[in-house]
C-alpha cells in the first residue's frame, strides 16, 4: 500500500465536515460561530491537557505513542502471525469489551463481509472468531463450527481477572487437555507484562506460552492499535503498519490546539457544546456494512470513558451522552424517523464513504414501472451515497444537528485516522469536562458484584451487603 507517498496520504486524509451543525444551515437550531469562538480558551486548555500528558502511563495515555513506538513488537507479531496462518484453520479471540471489540470492528472493517464461508484459498488465512460474551449458547455454535486442536486461541485479558475471558479459557483449556494438546502450544495470551492470572498460568507452564504485552497505560478500550488489535489483524492477513500509518497521520492532523484546525477538537467542541444544550443522545450512523461494528466499538469508547458520576474537582456531574450505534441505510427504515420528528435531543454522526470496495451496477429493467425503472443505470454505490446526503439533508431540513466523518475509501490507512480521530476527540471531550476519561469504577463495581453472587473469596463483605438489600416483592413481577 503506498502510504508512504504524501499524494497518497492526502488522497486518503480523512475529513470532517459540520455545516449541518451551525447555525448557517439551522437557523436557531444550530451553534453560532460565537458560541465556538467563546469555546477557544476551553478548548484549548483540553488540547493541551492531552498534549501535556500524552504517553503517561499513570494517567492511561499510553495509547498517544502507539503509532510511534512498536517497531519490534510489530516484527514479532508479523513473524507469529505467518506461524499460525500456516499451522492452524482457526484463530479464536477469547476476551471482552476492550478485549474483543477492536478485533471484531478491525475484522469486520477490512475483511470479506463473508470471510469465513470462503475456502480456503480466497480466504488466506484461518477462520475467525470472537467469542465476547459467556452466553452458552454462543461457546456451544464456538465448539460445533471449529475443530479446538486446530485453532489458535489468543486470550486476551489485561487482568486476567475477568470472569467472563476466564470462564472462555477455562472451558477451552479443557477441552484441549482432553484432547492430549500441550496449552502453550494452542495459545497466545495479550496481557498485562508481569501481573495477573495469565501471567502465573504462563509461570505454572514454565513461562511456555507466546505472550504478548498489553501496555501499562493503554486501557482495554483504547488498546486496538496495540498487541490486542494488531495480532489478530495480523493473522487475517491485515496490513498492521498500514493502520499504524494512518492513526500517525491523524495524530499530525490534530497537532493544532484549533477548532477550526484539529478535526478531533472540532468533534469534542461539537459535542460538548450539544451536552451542555441537553443533546444527551450521541448517534454514530456508518454508512457501510464494513463499518457497522465501528459503531460498537465506538459506543464502549464513548460511554465508558465519559460516563462518569464526578469531575476532577470533586463535583458530582454524572457526565456522559448515550451512545447510539445505527447503520446507513437500513436504520433509515428503522431509526430515522425518531431522528427526524422525535426530541431534539440527539446528535447524528455519519460516517460517509467516498468510493466502496465495489460499485455493483443496478440493471435496466420493469421500465414500464417509473417507480422501479428510474433505478437502472445508477450503482448501488450512487444509491447508499445519495441516501447518505439526503438523510443528512432532511434532518438538516428538520433543524436536527449532524455532522459527517469522511473516508475516501476503508483501507487500513483510513481506519488507522478514523480509530485515532474517535480516541482523541473522546479524550479532548473528557478534558473539556475535567472528567477521568481513563478508568471505569462503574464496570469495576459490577465486576465484584458478581464475584460476590457466585461465591468467590474475599467479596463476603460485598455477598451480605447484596443478601441485605429489600427483598424482591411478587407484587411488581407480572
Ligand atoms: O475498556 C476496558 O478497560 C474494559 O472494557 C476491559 O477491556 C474489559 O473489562 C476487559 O478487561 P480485561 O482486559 O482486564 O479482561
Amino acid at each position: 500500500m503506498g502510504y508512504k507517498t504524501k499524494e497518497w496520504r492526502n488522497e486518503m486524509r480523512v475529513t470532517v465536515d459540520f455545516n449541518y451543525m451551525m447555525s448557517k444551515s439551522l437557523g436557531d437550531n444550530g451553534i453560532k460561530d460565537s458560541e465556538l469562538r467563546a469555546l477557544k480558551d476551553k478548548a484549548e486548555q483540553a488540547f493541551d491537557y492531552v498534549a501535556k500528558n500524552r504517553g503517561r502511563d499513570d494517567l492511561f495515555m499510553g495509547w498517544t505513542e502507539l503509532p510511534y513506538n512498536q517497531d519490534a513488537i510489530v516484527a514479532d507479531i508479523l513473524a507469529t502471525a505467518k506461524e499460525v496462518r500456516k499451522k492452524f484453520k482457526y484463530f479464536v479471540v477469547l476476551g471482552i469489551g476492550g478485549s474483543a471489540l477492536g478485533p471484531i470492528m478491525a475484522f469486520n472493517a477490512l475483511k470479506h463481509l463473508h470471510y469465513n464461508e470462503l475456502g480456503p484459498k480466497e480466504r488466506g488465512g484461518p477462520k475467525f472468531y470472537v467469542e465476547d460474551n459467556v452466553d452458552p449458547v454462543r461457546m456451544q455454535a464456538l465448539l460445533d463450527v471449529i475443530e479446538p486442536e486446530k485453532t489458535c486461541f489468543n486470550v486476551i485479558s489485561k487482568s486476567g481477572a475477568t470472569s467472563e475471558t476466564m470462564t472462555q479459557y477455562l472451558i477451552i483449556a479443557d477441552i484441549l487437555k482432553k484432547a492430549g494438546v500441550s496449552l502453550p502450544d494452542n495459545m497466545i495470551f495479550t496481557t498485562d507484562e508481569s501481573r495477573g492470572n495469565l501471567i502465573k498460568i504462563d509461570q505454572s507452564f514454565g513461562g511456555k506460552f507466546k505472550k504478548y504485552v498489553l501496555p501499562d497505560g493503554v486501557g482495554g478500550r483504547f488498546s486496538e492499535l496495540c498487541p490486542v488489535g494488531l495480532l489478530p489483524a495480523a493473522v487475517l492477513g491485515i496490513d498492521i503498519k498500514a493502520m499504524l500509518a494512518g492513526a500517525a497521520y491523524m495524530d499530525s492532523l490534530c497537532s493544532k490546539p484549533s477548532i477550526s484546525k484539529n478535526p478531533a477538537l472540532a468533534c469534542a467542541a461539537l459535542q460538548y457544546i450539544t451536552m451542555l444544550q441537553g443533546k444527551n443522545i450521541n448517534v454514530l450512523m456508518p454508512y457501510s456494512d464494513n463499518l457497522k461494528l465501528m459503531a460498537d466499538w465506538y459506543c464502549q469508547l464513548w460511554a465508558e470513558s465519559l460516563g462518569k458520576a464526578v469531575d476532577y474537582a470533586g463535583n458530582t456531574v454524572n457526565a456522559g451522552t448515550t451512545p447510539v450505534k445505527s447503520l446507513g441505510v437500513t436504520d433509515q427504515h428503522s431509526q430515522v424517523q425518531l431522528y427526524i420528528e422525535g426530541p431534539f435531543d440527539k446528535v447524528i454522526t455519519f460516517i460517509s464513504v467516498g468510493q466502496y470496495g465495489c460499485e455493483m451496477p443496478i440493471p435496466h429493467g420493469c421500465e414500464d414501472i417509473p417507480d422501479v425503472g428510474f433505478l437502472g443505470g445508477h450503482t448501488m454505490q450512487e444509491l447508499i451515497q445519495a441516501e447518505n446526503k439526503a438523510t443528512a439533508y432532511a434532518l438538516m431540513r428538520a433543524g436536527r444537528m449532524n455532522y459527517t466523518i469522511n473516508l475516501p475509501e476503508v483501507n487500513e490507512f483510513t481506519l488507522g485516522q478514523l480509530m485515532y480521530l474517535l480516541e482523541l476527540q473522546t479524550a479532548y471531550t473528557g478534558a473539556l469536562l475535567n472528567i477521568n476519561t481513563f478508568n471505569q469504577p462503574g464496570v469495576e463495581n459490577g465486576k465484584k458484584a458478581t464475584f460476590a453472587l457466585l461465591g468467590k473469596k474475599g467479596y463476603e463483605g460485598q455477598k451480605n451487603e447484596m443478601d441485605s438489600a429489600p427483598p424482591l416483592d411478587d407484587k411488581y413481577i407480572v
